[in-house]
This record gives structure tokens, C-alpha cells and sequence, in this order.
């Protein structure tokens, strides 16, 4: 059978990966997580103290900034490696959660990471999330889905993961942080947060996870149908 690609954009914390990984899962493709990697740049400019106006800087450290995703066997998940080192857990603190979107932002960072995300799906059998997928790095992409879902409900969703990782946040710095993101993500001139034309919209504010697959499923079975 044809391979395809999944996209699935939308706003912070609002079910894309728990679903996504589902739907990988499902179909056996590959999942990738482009926040993750997005994220990982921003660890590293941190470490490093880049600054985000000086383009030459940024440049000089894109060219040492690698970025892989390696299996789990033990978690049973992708895990995000920095330059050989294991970052899954670093990464989703909220230091880089209060910065990964001014870093997104910048027009150097956005081309390295969309032209590698091309490079991972080149072969097709994958499902990506994230925020440009559908419009910008995989345009052509077979199914494209939208996930939105009202802010209190990401907020709390959010910090239920966060105590998984033993890390407790107040809810209203979990909510202003989901609000600031949304939107540096979708007013930044380059490849911003939207709803690409002939994607499909998921509001999963009142749906269970398996719910959110189900609706994806679908529309992967009709897209192979029509292929
Ligand atoms: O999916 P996430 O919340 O881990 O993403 C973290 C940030 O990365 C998000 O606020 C904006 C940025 N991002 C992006 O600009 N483009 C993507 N394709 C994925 C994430």
C-alpha cells in the first residue's frame, strides 16, 4: 500500500502528539515530533548563550546543532538526542516551554529545521506534528488535520503531563505560557500558525484520545481510498 503523510498542526498542548503517536502506531509509520526539535535548538541556544539577533551566530551554531530522534525500547517511545546527548526530558521543562516560540520564530532556525523534517518524510509513512506541517513543510501531504481545543482544557491537560515528569506548575503560568505561545506561533511572518485550506478541524476539547485517533483513521482510510 501507498505510504502517505500525516500532518497534524495546531495549538500548544492540545493532544497533537498523544494522538499522533497513536496514529504512528496504528499504521506503523514513523512519528515525529517538530516541536521536539524546535525545542532542542532552543536548549542549545541557551547553553550557548546565542543571541537571536546576530544571524552570523546563528548560523555558526545551526551548523552544530544536531538533532535525532532515537527509539526506547525501555520507555517504548522516541526520544529527542542533542548532538549524541539524550534530551527528552530536558526539553519539556518549563524554562524551554518560556522561550522555544522567540527562538521558532527566527527565519535561520525555521529553514534548517523545516529542510531536515523534509528530510526525514522524504520517504512518505510518517505523521508529523507541529505547527507548519501542512502548510509549509509538507503542503502536499495526503491528510492534514487542525487540533484546537479551548485554552482551560490544554492548560489543565498540560500540567497533568508536567506531574507525570514530577514537575508542578501553577495552572496560570501553564495557561499564560499556552496564550503567549499561541500567539508569538501564529502572528511570526515565517510559516505561522494557521489552518492550511484543506485541512480538517478537530476540536478536542470534548473528545477522548481514542476519539481524536478514530477521526484521524478516517480520514487516513478515505485518503487511500481515493489515491
Ligand atoms: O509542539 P510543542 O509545544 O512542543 O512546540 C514547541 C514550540 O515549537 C511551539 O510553541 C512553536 C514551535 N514549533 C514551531 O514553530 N513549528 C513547528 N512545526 C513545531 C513547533
Amino acid at each position: 500500500m501507498k505510504k502517505i503523510v500525516i500532518a497534524l498542526d495546531g495549538y500548544s498542548s492540545c493532544g497533537k502528539s498523544t494522538t499522533a503517536k497513536l496514529v504512528a502506531a496504528a499504521l506503523g509509520y514513523a512519528y515525529i515530533d517538530t516541536g521536539a526539535m524546535y525545542r532542542a535548538v532552543t536548549l542549545y541556544f541557551l547553553q550557548h548563550h546565542i543571541s537571536l539577533t546576530n544571524p552570523k551566530e546563528i548560523n555558526e551554531a545551526l551548523k552544530n546543532i544536531e538533532v535525532e530522534f532515537h527509539y526506547n525500547p525501555k520507555t517504548k517511545r522516541n526520544e529527542v538526542f542533542l548532538n549524541g546527548l539524550n534530551v527528552e526530558d530536558e526539553i519539556r521543562k518549563m524554562y524551554i516551554s518560556n522561550q522555544v516560540s522567540e527562538v521558532s520564530v527566527v527565519p535561520e532556525v525555521r529553514h534548517a529545521m523545516v529542510a531536515q523534517q523534509q528530510k526525514m518524510g522524504k520517504k512518505r509513512g510518517v505523521v508529523m506534528d507541529g505547527r507548519d506541517i501542512g502548510t509549509a513543510v509538507f503542503p502536499d501531504a495526503e491528510v492534514k488535520i487542525f487540533m484546537t481545543a479551548d485554552v482551560d482544557t490544554r492548560a489543565k491537560r498540560r500540567q497533568e503531563e508536567l506531574l507525570e515528569k514530577k514537575q508542578l506548575i501553577n495552572l496560570d503560568e501553564i495557561r499564560e505560557n499556552l496564550l503567549k505561545r499561541d500567539l508569538i506561533d501564529s502572528t511570526r511572518k515565517e510559516s505561522p500558525l494557521r489552518q492550511a485550506e484543506d485541512a480538517a478541524l478537530l476540536d478536542t476539547s470534548h473528545m477522548t484520545i481514542d476519539e481524536q485517533v478514530d477521526f484521524v483513521l478516517e480520514r487516513v482510510t478515505s485518503a487511500m481510498i481515493n489515491e
